[in-house]
């Protein structure tokens, strides 16, 4: 198994987690004699200070002639002045746009040893396991016309049907994979998208009789996401809803440095946690890798095509969690003894290789 990636820190504690993400991909590579290459580009304000352009022409290069991206974070204080397209997210986007993928998996998923972590009552976050399949093309984040003149300001929603009908597939796909059920979640009874949106995805379930269908308003989505997390498989939904409400699924897992993501469809995966690059904790190695690692595991379950792998690295992070590891997003009690970054990352390596030693023993008789 040979594997090309391209890493792209980034920004604030995007380097920080990333590193523990490579980590865990390295340690994995070297005990299952898989090839995995790195090779690190930058993106993001990091970009823009260093060449004037937060996606430089050789980082797109690098990352569309590699098996797979992963990320950390971008954005900073500093860009904050900067217009919308030459601040460090606009790099984010046209990368996005550039590998093509289209439908950006967010898991979340609440763990009974981090309940305590969550504001919502034990009882509320207890079995939840959703998975958000985000748009990630389209909508208003790149619909044109868009622009400022004078006094006031414009962006556009548009979407095809083609557009609704790819993604659409991809969350049936998963959710076939799952609980068999898909939550639409739009604004229909006011938005003419959402209305095409909404005909088109039940056009596409048709595909898919053995997966249920239902449809939520993305207000009443946005209630019942946090009062019955549990009633929720795959929500579907457009970029902008998608981005809002992956923010509110972290708070079913206890902590937005929890979460993974993976962007597929397109011609390179791309890889990310969900979380910013929190420039408030930046630089003093507390952050938590959990989401980044977590964004590896995607990555050589939807890239490397080695679910087993991906299943040993969820796995680890688990079973660093049901021990009682925790960085400081995710410790409540005074008791807990607080990790740092990489501490955290060796302990997830620990159970991994732990992990692996049994399945190769296993093998081995
Ligand atoms: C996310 C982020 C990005 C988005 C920003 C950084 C452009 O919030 O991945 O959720 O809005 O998509
Ligand atoms: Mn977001």
């Amino acid at each position: 198994m040979k594997l090309q990636i391209t890493v792209l820190p980034g920004d604030g504690i995007g380097p920080e987690v990333t590193q523990q993400a490579v980590r865990i991909l390295g340690t994995l590579a070297e005990l299952s004699g898989y090839d995995f290459r790195f090779r690190e580009k930058l993106i993001g304000g990091a970009a823009i200070r260093q060449c004037g352009s937060p996606l430089p022409l050789d980082t797109l290069d690098e990352c569309l002639e590699s098996d797979a991206v992963l990320l950390g974070a971008v954005g900073g204080p500093e860009f904050d002045s900067l217009p919308a397209n030459a601040r460090p997210e606009a790099g984010l986007l046209q990368l996005r746009q550039a590998l093509g993928g289209y439908a950006n998996l967010r898991p979340s998923l609440s763990y009974p040893s981090l309940a305590d972590c969550s504001p919502l009552r034990r009882e509320i976050s207890s079995g939840a396991d959703v998975l958000i399949v985000r748009e990630l093309l389209g909508g208003l984040y790149f619909g044109s016309p868009r622009g400022i003149e004078d006094d006031s300001a414009f962006n556009t929603m548009r979407y095809s049907v083609s557009e609704v009908e790819r993604v659409a597939r991809i969350a049936f796909e998963e959710a076939r994979r799952r609980r068999r059920k898909v939550t639409n979640v739009d604004k229909a009874n006011v938005l003419e998208t959402s209305q095409l949106w909404r005909k088109t995805v039940t056009q596409i379930a048709q595909e898919y009789p053995d997966v249920k269908l239902e449809h939520l308003y993305v207000d009443a989505c946005a209630m019942l996401l946090i009062s019955t997390p549990s009633n929720f498989d795959v929500l579907l939904t457009e970029n902008l809803f998608g981005d809002i409400l992956s923010d509110e699924a972290a708070v079913i897992t206890g902590s937005l440095g929890m979460l993974p993501s993976a962007s597929i469809g397109g011609q390179v995966n791309l890889y990310e946690p969900v979380h910013g690059s929190a420039p408030n904790i930046a630089g003093r190695g507390v952050a938590n890798p959990l989401g980044a690692i977590g964004s590896a595991a995607m990555l050589l379950r939807y890239s490397a095509k080695l679910p087993g792998d991906a299943d040993d690295v969820e796995s680890a992070i688990s079973s660093v969690i049901v021990s009682g590891h925790r960085t400081a997003d995710i410790a409540r009690q005074a008791s807990d003894h607080i990790l740092t970054t990489s501490e955290m990352g060796a302990r997830v390596e620990q159970a991994l290789a732990e992990i692996l030693d049994r399945r190769h023993a296993y093998h081995a008789v």
